[in-house]
């Protein structure tokens, strides 16, 4: 794709192994809204998804094929022709396609699909090429590269070159490698690999160890032209490279990581925040680059070498990262234009039909709480986007009986599929009583894993920010509200991680988790 020495691509995986991660589905629509948002902040590949894990996925990455302007858009496919042929059908229409094909190289991975080396490499061998004969642009990974037996690693690496890829991507699966080793390994197979002058390494690192970050920008000292990576570091378990890592540490140290991406890095909190709201992952504050604290100076000390040079503390503005200045924002006085304006500065460019409606829960906040900070803004906003128009099950009503005498109770009442239904039921406490009203009229077998409350600013009229984490069978879904009153934003989070939960009952065919790794359906 490109030929200059310091181009380091930005391949992002927030949809595919970013949604993968137990309870971050997201919908149709803010998959498509998070392409968009890629594409607009100039990342080079997305991966868009895993067209044969079901019909929803396929769909997803077939219309996010469709509307990217210049990202190259990636599918993943098992090592078979089936899995290769349904993801071609899902890519073809991107301006840019391309098919990243995978297999499980390792001691332990090879066990899964019962074939003996030289069976595994044949069978890459046949793979490859038949994804090379659909599509000229093709990714080939071992899956848990970094603990593959070096010889066989140059051997299956030789064969996919050979086969027809273009990119080889070396996956630390387990997050076990150190960043030594990860140049090194990289260099090597540069090196000594026939061929590897003629394609692409990527990196593609997981977060186990904490250290993601350094082993991707090792790889890339040792020669990896690809990074890898997620918004916010979303991803299973610990979680992948964070893109907004890698790029701000580039950025920041040319001096000795001379490497240059295309990325418009002012787009990194619209979308940091958009990725949170949409998974229901919650960045933690002390997060690098995107956490609520990442730029907060609280001790007089910091305070006071911050008011005379802001590079006393700073090694960057907040402003590159797309930090606006924050203060006081709004009350029950401010328009609609102050909104779309101070919405825009939190990165949500709003329809007048879409601003409408926010501006009338604006009102309603305001006329609730004095002061409306950018931080109520934002909780409106993952509340808006969580309560989207389409879910099943809506609150409609919530009224609470609490206090010292039990017992405490909740009389609800729930649109489910456009017809309402009321009923009364008991608890231990608002919210118990609450959860078993939401139970009553929508009976299911999922349940409650996790349920948390934040105060999103101070002061005893600030909004709570209830989340909620729920699980059926396996099938793990998060939810997300805000709200002056603590219990209806419990019922309103409650009620999201179930509507969450459908959709990803829809969706789940277990053959087909990118983590099973079925050869049935052999080449
Ligand atoms: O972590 C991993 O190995 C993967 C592969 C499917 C590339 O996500
Ligand atoms: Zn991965």
């Amino acid at each position: 794709m490109t030929t200059e020495k310091d181009r380091v691509l930005i391949f992002d995986t927030t949809l595919r192994d970013g949604e993968q991660s137990p309870g971050a589905t997201m919908s149709h629509s803010e998959k498509l809204e998070i392409a968009e948002m890629l594409d607009d902040m100039g990342v080079d590949i997305i991966e868009a998804g895993f067209p044969i894990a079901s019909e929803g996925d396929f769909e997803a990455v077939s219309d996010i094929a469709k509307l990217a302007k210049n990202a190259v858009i990636c599918g993943l496919a098992r090592a078979n022709f089936k899995d290769i042929d349904r993801c071609w059908d899902a890519v073809r229409h991107a301006k840019r396609p391309r098919i990243h094909t995978f297999i499980g190289t390792s001691p332990q991975h090879r066990m899964i699909p019962n074939l003996t080396m030289d069976e595994m490499a044949e069978r890459i061998h046949e793979t490859v090429t038949h994804a090379r004969n659909l599509c000229d642009n093709v990714q080939w990974s071992p899956m848990d590269a970094t603990r593959t037996e070096w010889d066989y690693l140059a051997r299956v690496v030789e064969i996919a070159i050979k086969a027809g890829a273009t990119t080889i991507n070396i996956p630390d699966t387990v997050g076990y490698t150190a960043p030594v080793e990860s140049a090194d390994l990289i260099r090597r197979l540069i090196t000594e690999v026939p061929g590897a002058e003629d394609v692409i390494f990527a990196t593609h690192c997981h977060n186990d160890l904490g250290m993601a970050t350094a082993n991707s920008l090792a790889a890339v000292a040792g020669g990896a032209r690809q990074i890898e990576c997620t918004i916010n570091g979303l991803g299973e378990r610990a979680g992948n490279t964070a893109l907004e890592e890698v790029v701000m540490a580039m950025k920041v140290r040319g001096d000795i990581l001379p490497y240059r991406t295309e990325i418009d890095t002012t787009k990194i909190m619209a979308i940091s925040r958009r990725v949170s709201t949409v998974s229901g992952f919650v960045v933690q504050p002390n997060k690098a680059i995107v956490g609520k604290n990442a730029f907060a100076h609280e001790s007089g000390i910091h305070q006071d070498g911050m008011l005379k040079s802001a590079d006393t503390f700073e090694i960057m503005r907040p402003e590159d990262v797309g930090l606006k200045e924050t203060a006081i924002v709004m009350g029950k006085h401010s328009g609609r234009a102050a909104l779309r304006s101070k919405l825009k500065d939190l990165g949500y460019e709003l329809a007048d039909n879409q601003l409408n409606d926010v501006f009338i829960r604006f009102k309603a906040l305001a006329d609730r709480k004095k002061e409306v900070f950018e931080d109520d803004l934002l909780a409106l906003m993952r509340d808006q986007a969580s309560g989207e128009h389409h879910d099943r099950i809506q609150v409609k009503f919530l009224r609470v009986i609490c206090g010292t005498e039990a017992p405490q109770s909740a009389d609800l009442i729930l649109e489910i599929d456009g017809k309402d239904h009321r009923t009364t039921a008991q608890g231990d406490g608002p919210v118990d009583a609450t959860f078993n009203a939401v139970k009553t009229l929508f009976p299911h077998r999922a349940h409650l894993q996790l349920y948390q409350v934040h105060a999103v600013t101070e002061g005893t009229d600030a909004q709570a920010t209830v989340s909620v984490r729920m699980e059926e069978e396996g099938r793990i879904a998060t939810g997300q509200s805000a709200d002056t009153d603590t219990v209806v934003a419990s019922a309103k989070a409650y009620v999201n991680a179930l509507n969450r939960l459908l959709v990803r009952r829809e969706k789940s065919d277990p053959d087909a988790d990118v983590k099973t790794v079925s050869y049935k359906d052999s080449a």
